[in-house]
């Protein structure tokens, strides 16, 4: 096997997604911890202090102890090279949250054991369903009162449209939470209690067979609850099945206390287990294959200005396959020239380092003078590759804009055009009236406040933000009829992009169904092309 190709194989990219509070960031830390890469758990991504120190970007984000951008942590564990993908949460959601699970072969889902799948879980649910990714399930707070385990499975099936495999099960939780019950080597893993933030408390691991011990490790009561559950379990659930898990049609759920370390390690071990190496990826009608083919990558996020001393902007991207060397020749596809890729570097939550190789599952970060859209392809000059484009995703908070002095109309337009080529806010105009009034979009109501920030300090204009009260907007897939001739709710609005599409915004989801209700042939879509 030759050196490129180990470097590949043993890549794990992922992105971990949850609702804000459900412990992402802990679970990351523990992650790390097993990983080496951090001694103590709490220090990488310590929650505003340390963005604070190390980060240098926007104002914006230090004024606000935020991070607007998603960060992405490589670590070594167990012979894997692993690149965890944040996606940003709180306030910062915004459209770089969707972008990320473009770049990332799977998903882990974080869910809070007393809430179960909360709304910003359900939306990320959906972008990882329209690739088809695989989606590892870690219920998480254990070790705190959770709702009925049977029912967080039975929540996720319903809710989410996935069918479930429990690979570990719980022993009771909050106070008498006592470890989990490992289903594929029928053991029983108990916990003597960690001390938070380090791995060093100790572990048991029992045979379901050995009743005795079990009994004496967990109590009677539970032993017995516990038997009757696996029974139940191995009667109802669906079974365990790799390819189903590798399609996105199966999750296994592993259950778990980040903050106690309970579960972790031995969830990291499956998942890295089951998920999957660097996946092929679409250019045309051909499947560009990570380890065979050589450099190419494609742009997912654009991050404007990190370091205002230098107006930089750095282009994202995930290598799809081969390597990456410093200083190589790279054909950018879209923009038709042949470059060398300036200082590439790996943005770690806290640090940038410079890179002199790269493999297909990374993700480097490379200085942009302004050539790159997301969704553009790198790849060698002799090579004919262009991955699909990156989909446009709902916006759901929208607000007319206006600048306050009507002379500087021409900076103001270059602004909004500037800033929403790199992808920060979407764009649109009045059906009817065009240019005059335009209508801003965007998936985290931050971004408005990115929008003004930076169309005052970088182009000097000052902006007017009027919010409107639609929440849903639907890209026109297919309609029969004109445009004109839809019949629609009383809040509908037609608004057209800046390509002169058409589509529809509205308040509420029930207005949607009624629209499509009432217009036959009529297609909407929530991603845009
Ligand atoms: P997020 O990135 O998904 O937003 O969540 P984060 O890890 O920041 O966790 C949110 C809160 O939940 C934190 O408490 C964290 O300590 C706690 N937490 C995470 N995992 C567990 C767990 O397994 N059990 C329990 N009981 N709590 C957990 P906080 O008080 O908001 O912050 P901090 O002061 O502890 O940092």
């Amino acid at each position: 096997m030759s050196n490129i190709e180990q470097e590949i194989n043993k890549r794990r990219t992922f992105a971990i997604i949850s609702h804000p509070d459900a412990g992402k960031t802990t679970l990351t830390e523990k992650f790390l911890l097993y990983g080496g890469a951090i001694n103590l758990a709490g220090s990488v991504k310590g929650k505003a202090t340390a963005r604070h120190a190390v980060s240098d970007w926007m104002e914006i984000e230090k004024e606000r102890g935020i991070s607007v951008t998603s960060s992405v942590l490589q670590f070594n564990y167990d012979g894997y090279c692993i690149n965890i993908l944040d996606t940003p949460g709180h306030q910062d959601f915004s459209e770089d949250t969707y972008r990320t699970l473009m770049a990332a072969d799977s998903a882990v889902m974080v869910i809070d054991g007393a809430k179960g799948v909360e709304p910003q879980t359900r939306k990320l649910f959906k972008v990882c369903g329209m690739r088809g990714i695989p989606i590892f399930t870690f219920i998480n707070k254990m070790d705190r009162d959770a709702n009925d385990t049977f029912e967080l499975l039975d929540e996720i099936e319903k809710e989410l449209g996935i069918a479930t495999c429990p690979i570990n099960w719980p022993i009771g939780c909050g106070k008498v939470f006592k470890g989990v019950y490992d289903r594929q080597k029928r053991e029983v893993v108990t916990y003597s209690d960690t001390e938070k933030g380090t791995k060093e408390g100790e572990t048991s691991i029992i045979s379901i067979d050995d009743e005795d011990k079990v009994t004496a490790a967990i109590g009677e009561e539970r032993k017995s609850i516990l038997f009757d559950e696996i029974e139940l379990l191995d009667g109802a659930s669906a079974e365990y099945d790799l390819d189903a898990i590798q399609s996105g049609k199966l999750t296994p759920v592993f259950f778990g206390s980040a903050l106690t370390n309970f579960g972790v390690e031995i969830f990291l071990q499956y998942f890295l287990k089951m998920t999957t190496t660097p996946l092929p990826r679409k250019s045309g009608d051909n499947m560009i294959d990570p380890v065979k083919n050589d450099f190419s990558a494609f742009v997912f996020k654009i991050q404007a200005n990190m370091n205002k001393a230098h107006r930089d902007r750095i282009a994202f991207m995930r290598i799809c396959s081969g390597k990456y060397d410093a200083n190589m020749e790279v054909k950018h596809v879209q923009g038709g020239k042949t470059m060398r890729l300036s200082r590439p570097q790996q943005i770690m939550a806290d640090e940038r380092k410079i890179l002199d190789e790269a493999y297909g599952g990374d993700i480097i970060g490379v200085f942009d003078p302004g050539i790159f859209s997301i969704g553009d392809t790198l790849c060698m000059p002799k090579d004919n590759i262009k991955y699909e484009g990156i989909p446009t995703f709902a916006p759901e908070h929208f607000a007319r804009v206006r600048q306050i002095d009507t002379m500087k109309r021409k900076q103001f337009i270059k602004g909004v055009t500037q800033i929403a080529q790199e992808g920060a806010i979407q764009i649109f105009q009045e059906y009817n009236t065009g240019m005059e009034e335009i209508i801003v979009g965007v998936v985290g109501v931050l971004q408005f406040e990115v929008l003004k920030y930076r169309l005052e300090n970088e182009y000097n204009v000052e902006i007017r933000l009027e919010p409107l009260p639609y929440e849903h907007i639907r890209w026109i897939v297919s309609y029969d009829t004109e445009l004109d001739k839809i019949v629609g709710t009383s809040d509908m609005k037609k608004i057209k992009d800046l390509k002169d599409r058409p589509l529809l915004l509205f308040i509420n989801e029930w207005s949607v169904g009624m629209t499509l209700d009432r217009n036959k042939g009529l297609e909407l879509s929530e991603f845009g092309t």
